[in-house]
């Protein structure tokens, strides 16, 4: 069998994270790196062309360029020369300019890619880290909020990666390559301009603890409302069914306007911040063009470098700014990288390497099964046995335990190392391979779920090799094929919201097609014939009885009729066992069973009554 890969993550921490989620795209960062290693180098030459020009063409400082282009220039014929093609030099401010600018256009389609293909992968990982995720995971968490969180959160991290990030490394090389210019200019000037930078870097440091505290509870507001949103599309039936809509869009009113008000308040914050470091830079752009003025005018330095020095200033002035812009959008980012990684942490269900595959045979057995959920005891006690091909009904009040026992046998939940044991042919189902144990129990789950595709798609789940004619097989065993046939469609009929709404009873009898369709040597039906009548119901009944290999079935109903012709039939009561024997042993004994048995026998007979009466 092919080894899992599980993709959560092992990060410590955002930044780690995203490190982690970088792999693969690599190639995009560096490029993105280089591109912006070449934009910024190219906009740091054009100021340093400007001073040259006031100072050696227009003024008359020596010309001071760089290795042999000095004797270059002489060579043609010194500053006469550059003052009489002004054109030529205008020319190459223009192509530097441009230069830069298409460095920049390259970083920023290189930061595009980047973003998109760390947010495919992002989107990848979680898509299978949550399908690997135990089912305790997702019975605890709102599918609203999961659901929000693989796409606004993603969203979030993709335009921090293109935006955010991408600014963020070339505002650093910005950053020190403008400053270790400027002090080469002039030393004082440029220790006036660099005070600004701790300033509006603390600033934001401050700014950027209070108003994380906002953006998360900001985006629980949004995932509350989602979830909601959710909830009432999915149960839009039961809320038109009693006429709650006004009552469902008071609460949706409610939640509508907590979310509103948060991200007003996170806006509010942020005009506050934005405006505040605007104030800051102007008033450094400021003290810097006073300064340097009064630098030049005692002679300190001359107004070709003054120029120049204006020049990478307000070539910073804007970086600082969004600097701290960044820092407090990073917040943001923060949390939705925390929201994400949240998901990641959660332990994914994992085989041990010891755990077993055999081929089963059917024998089920539970020891002293003892199960809570939390601190609400389900199971006390629970002990019994089904030998292979037997079938043994579980009769038992709502609440009693039944699907537990059932989630138990397949591991959807684990039994805790002291709740007893239960064994399949023997071994501890804790030592059997999950996916292995859930292929050969073929569990009908209480609540069938169809996926919105065709019925032959949604048998072929269990069965991905099968044959149409095996498949049909078992929809004849589970009633369900004449449904079928019934549609226009016939088996390429697609299901639900884009195609045909099959009936409750329908619905299960399906369920029971799919599962069969796998040919599990172990068959649990939880109450998954509710929904058909009794006659349909004893249908499915003899088919499964007339198969040729007799599976091990474990049958859970609510109704006598259903459970009676069982090999042996248990009672539970309160997650206790209470009776276990065959249909002729417990309607002799005084309990539980012989009670219900009755009570639903005298039902069934008035009802024959009145029909004969209405009959007449
Ligand atoms: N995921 C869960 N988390 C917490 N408690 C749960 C969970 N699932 C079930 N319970 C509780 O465990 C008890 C047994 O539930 P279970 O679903 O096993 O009953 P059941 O016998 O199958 O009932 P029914 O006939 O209605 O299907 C109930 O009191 C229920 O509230
Ligand atoms: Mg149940």
């Amino acid at each position: 069998m092919e080894k899992k890969e599980y993709t959560g993550t092992r990060s410590r921490s955002s930044g780690g994270f995203i490190w982690e989620m970088m792999e693969g795209s690599w190639k995009y960062f560096w490029g993105c790196v280089a591109a912006m290693t070449g934009g910024v180098a190219f906009s740091f030459l054009s100021p340093t062309l400007v001073g040259f020009i006031i100072d050696s063409v227009i003024g008359t400082e020596p010309i001071d360029l760089p290795g042999p282009l000095t004797a270059y220039v002489e060579n043609l014929g010194g500053r006469q020369w550059l003052f009489d093609h002004m054109t030529l030099l205008a020319g190459l401010f223009l192509v530097i300019v441009a230069l830069s600018g298409l460095f920049n256009m390259l970083r920023q389609y290189l930061a595009a890619k980047l973003s998109e293909s760390l947010a495919f992968s992002l989107r990848q990982r979680l898509f299978d880290h949550i399908q690997h995720l135990p089912y305790a995971w997702h019975m605890s968490v709102q599918t609203g909020d999961i659901m929000q969180r693989c796409s606004s959160d993603v969203d979030m991290v993709r335009n921090f990666v293109a935006g955010q990030l991408a600014d963020l490394l070339r505002i650093l090389t910005m950053l020190v390559g403008a400053f270790v210019l400027m002090f080469s200019i002039n030393v004082p000037l440029a220790t006036a301009a660099a005070v600004n930078v701790p300033i509006v870097m603390g600033y934001s440091g401050v700014f950027y603890r209070y108003i994380s505290r906002r953006f998360l509870k900001a985006d629980e507001a949004e995932g509350e409302l989602t979830a909601m949103t959710q909830e009432n599309l999915t149960g839009v039936r039961v809320v038109r069914a009693f006429g709650r809509e006004r009552y469902s869009l008071d609460r949706f009113q409610e939640q509508n306007q907590e979310f509103s008000r948060r991200w007003i308040k996170v806006g509010n914050l942020l005009a506050i911040y934005w405006s505040l470091g605007d104030l800051i830079a102007v008033c450094q752009g400021a003290l810097v063009v006073i300064f340097g003025a009064w630098l030049a005018v005692h002679g300190h330095m001359t107004s070709g470098a003054l120029v120049t020095f204006i020049m990478y200033n307000g070539q910073l002035a804007w970086p600082t700014r969004r600097l701290g812009r960044i820092i407090g959008e990073m917040s943001k980012a923060g949390v939705s990288i925390g929201r994400l990684r949240e998901i990641l942490l959660a332990r994914p269900e994992e085989d041990s390497p010891d755990d077993q595959i055999f081929p089963i045979q059917g024998a089920i057995a539970f020891s002293h099964v003892n199960f809570s959920y939390g601190s609400h005891p389900v199971l006390t006690d629970v002990s019994f046995s089904v030998a292979p091909g037997e079938t043994l009904a579980i009769l038992g009040a709502t609440g009693s335990g039944k699907s537990t026992l059932m989630y138990l046998l397949t591991r959807l939940y684990e039994l805790p190392e002291k709740g007893g044991s239960i064994t399949v042919d023997g071994v501890d189902v804790r030592q059997i391979q999950r996916d292995h144990l859930r292929k050969n129990i073929g569990l009908v789950l209480q609540e069938p779920f169809l996926f919105s595709r065709t019925i032959l798609e949604n048998l072929r789940l269990p069965a991905p090799n099968k044959s149409q004619e095996e498949l049909q097989k078992a929809a004849e065993t589970a009633a369900v094929h004449r449904s079928i046939l019934g549609f226009a469609q016939g088996y390429d009929t697609i299901l639900g919201e884009r195609g045909v709404t099959l009936s409750g009873g329908q619905q299960q009898r399906l369920a029971i097609a799919r599962t069969l369709a796998g040919a599990p040597p172990v068959l649990v039906f939880d109450d998954s014939l509710s929904a058909v009548d009794t006659e349909t119901d004893e249908h499915i009944r003899k088919a499964l009885k007339a198969r040729e290999k007799k599976a091990t079935t474990i049958l859970i109903s609510h109704r006598v009729t259903t459970l009676m012709e069982a090999d042996r039939i248990l009672v539970l009561e309160k997650g206790r066992v209470k009776q276990i024997g065959t249909h002729q042993q417990l309607i002799k004994e005084e309990g539980p069973y012989q009670r219900i048995f009755q009570l639903q026998s005298l039902v069934a007979e008035e009802a024959e009554n009145e029909s004969e009466v209405v009959g007449k």
